[in-house]
């Protein structure tokens, strides 16, 4: 996915592209500091700017890196191997970088550069030119303006040390203000003059005006572009593995197994991704009948793997998960922590994970399954038995892969379903807690059964918490609020490093270990988010 941020100098591009990226996990591009680095070649070889040949020259020899440091922060720029981050932003570069940059054969130099980084990644990337000229085809363009004046203020007060998104912040150095004031509208008038690329909006772009929106505002309104956006090509990708599927069962495959024939064409949005990073091919148990295309049993698709569905459930969850991925972005605005760590390592193993968490609401495990299908894997929720007495939620649970347990019993069935699911490569996601906490003093026994499915499968247990979704539907509220919501996933803990021999003490420490290690995920998550539950 290629967010493109184009707009004027001091609109507030550079802040926002950072946190945008940060949030959602993509590399952030500065292209501005691409120009500003070949604009300090050109001065360090004192090359007049005129001279168009020599500094076109300058530009294709330039070898410009980005070293990301904190996310969120500005990366460090490397020019040649040397670090030039500070270098780039002095007023003789300000003065000397829009001529560099109005030089097409360094336009064309850098362009090259840019699209080469951008190459199968999700990318945020900032400048003048992004949206129609660099990446015509990005997903989400955004023209972010603002006027002068706001411009010239933050930039002011940015120079004199202070935070212009502060309520209550004020320019100290009327003159200051002025000059940059002064500075900011010469520069926009070289950007628009610009003959090689105008400053301009792409004609599909989304003009936001920031002149009285905070970053953080202007980040949630371009974040919510992007989860639509994520939505769209999710229905896109499921539309085409349905067709895919169609069009194999119309030419009558060689006699393979129905369920051979369904990977990995139709898993998800990111079914090119997952073939890439070896996706596994589903593994029906020796001697188990494939699944009709209708009227099969709860018991099939509890047994079967989920790529075993039939055609019609798949498409149904593909659509569905593809709805609820981009709802949920838009209200429930969540971040995953060590969420992509996982994911990468789980596409490159065969057995899936035990996961546990938290359990405050139905809002966490709905997430964490789009989350893993817009990724092109699969977590299957345990769930109690009795959620099965009403005949929609069985149905529905069953469509997305969960698994019942009978709780007042030591459910076998269940724990076997969970291994087999687990050697297949899906998940396991499960809540010892049973059933929802809301407060720290409603505290549960806990159901310690999922270390004996991660150590029946010879898997691990990955520790995981959220916190923010109590408000979601607070204490008699029946419909879901909006409400930003926060996960934090620990590694994933093996039984060989618990430092214990013996399976029945593995079993134990791995219970209590693994749920230590949830509740600290939950504090953590509670010191860097405040007041959030
Ligand atoms: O965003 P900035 O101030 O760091 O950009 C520095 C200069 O580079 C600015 O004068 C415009 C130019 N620029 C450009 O021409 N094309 C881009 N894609 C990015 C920046």
């Amino acid at each position: 996915m290629i967010v493109a941020i184009d707009g004027p100098a001091g609109s507030g591009k550079s802040t926002v592209a950072r946190a945008l990226a940060a949030r959602e996990g993509f590399v952030y591009l500065d292209t501005g500091a691409m120009y500003r680095a070949v604009t300090l070649k050109v001065l360090k070889a004192q090359v007049p700017v005129a001279e168009t040949a020599q500094v076109a020259k300058l530009a294709q020899e330039a070898v410009i890196e980005f070293v990301p440091g904190v996310p969120g922060e500005a990366p460090q720029v490397m020019l040649d191997g040397k670090d030039v981050t500070a270098a780039i932003r002095t007023a003789q570069i300000d003065q000397n970088v829009s001529a560099v940059a109005s030089v097409p054969a360094v336009r064309q130099a850098m362009v090259a550069q840019q699209r080469a980084v951008a190459k199968n990644i999700d990318i945020v990337a900032e400048g003048r030119d992004m949206g129609t000229v660099v990446f015509p085809d990005a997903q989400v363009k955004v023209f972010l303006s603002a006027d002068a004046a706001a411009r010239a203020w933050r930039r002011t007060i940015e120079r004199e040390g202070g935070n212009a998104a502060q309520p209550g912040a004020q320019v100290k150095d009327q003159a200051l203000y002025e000059s940059v004031l002064k500075d900011i509208q010469s520069r926009d008038a070289q950007d628009e003059a610009n003959a090689a690329s105008p400053l301009h909006p792409a004609a599909d772009a989304t003009l936001l005006d920031s002149t009285r929106m905070t970053p953080q505002q202007v980040v949630d309104a371009i974040a919510n572009l992007v989860a639509l956006a994520q939505a769209r090509q999710a229905a896109t990708a499921s539309d085409n593995a349905a067709a895919a599927q169609s069009s194999v069962a119309e030419k009558g495959a060689p006699s393979q197994p129905a369920s051979s024939q369904a990977a990995p064409a139709a898993s998800g949005p990111d079914a090119s991704k997952a073939k890439a990073t070896g996706a596994k091919a589903p593994k029906t148990k020796p001697g188990q009948a494939p699944m009709k295309p209708f009227h099969n049993t709860f018991d099939d698709y509890y047994d079967h793997g989920m790529r075993e569905f039939p055609l019609p459930a798949r498409c149904v969850f593909n659509v569905a998960a593809g709805l609820i991925y981009g709802f949920s972005r838009l209200y429930w605005p969540w971040d995953y922590e060590g969420g992509q760590q996982l994911i990468d390592e789980l596409k490159e193993r065969e057995l899936g994970t035990v996961m546990v968490m938290n359990h405050v609401s139905m809002v966490e495990p709905v997430i964490t399954v789009v989350m893993f299908w817009r990724q092109g894997l699969r977590i299957r929720p345990v769930f109690k038995q009795e959620f099965n007495k009403n005949d929609l939620m069985r149905w529905v649970f069953s469509r997305v892969g969960g698994i019942p347990v009978d709780r007042g019993t030591a459910d076998l069935k269940a724990v076997r379903r969970c291994q087999r699911a687990l050697k297949r490569g899906e998940s396991i996601l499960i809540y010892p807690e049973g059933t929802r906490i809301r407060d720290d003093d409603g505290k549960a026994p806990i159901h310690g059964g999922f270390a004996l499915i991660a150590q029946m499968a010879k898997t691990d247990v990955t520790p995981s918490a959220v916190i923010g979704v109590r408000d979601v539907t607070p204490e008699g509220a029946h419909i879901p609020r909006p409400h930003r919501v926060h996960f934090k996933v620990g590694a994933p803990l093996k039984f060989g490093a618990l430092g214990v021999k013996g399976r029945k003490a593995q079993l134990e420490a791995m219970e209590a270990k693994a749920m230590d290690k949830v509740f600290e995920l939950r504090a953590q998550l509670r010191r860097d988010y405040p007041g959030e539950w």
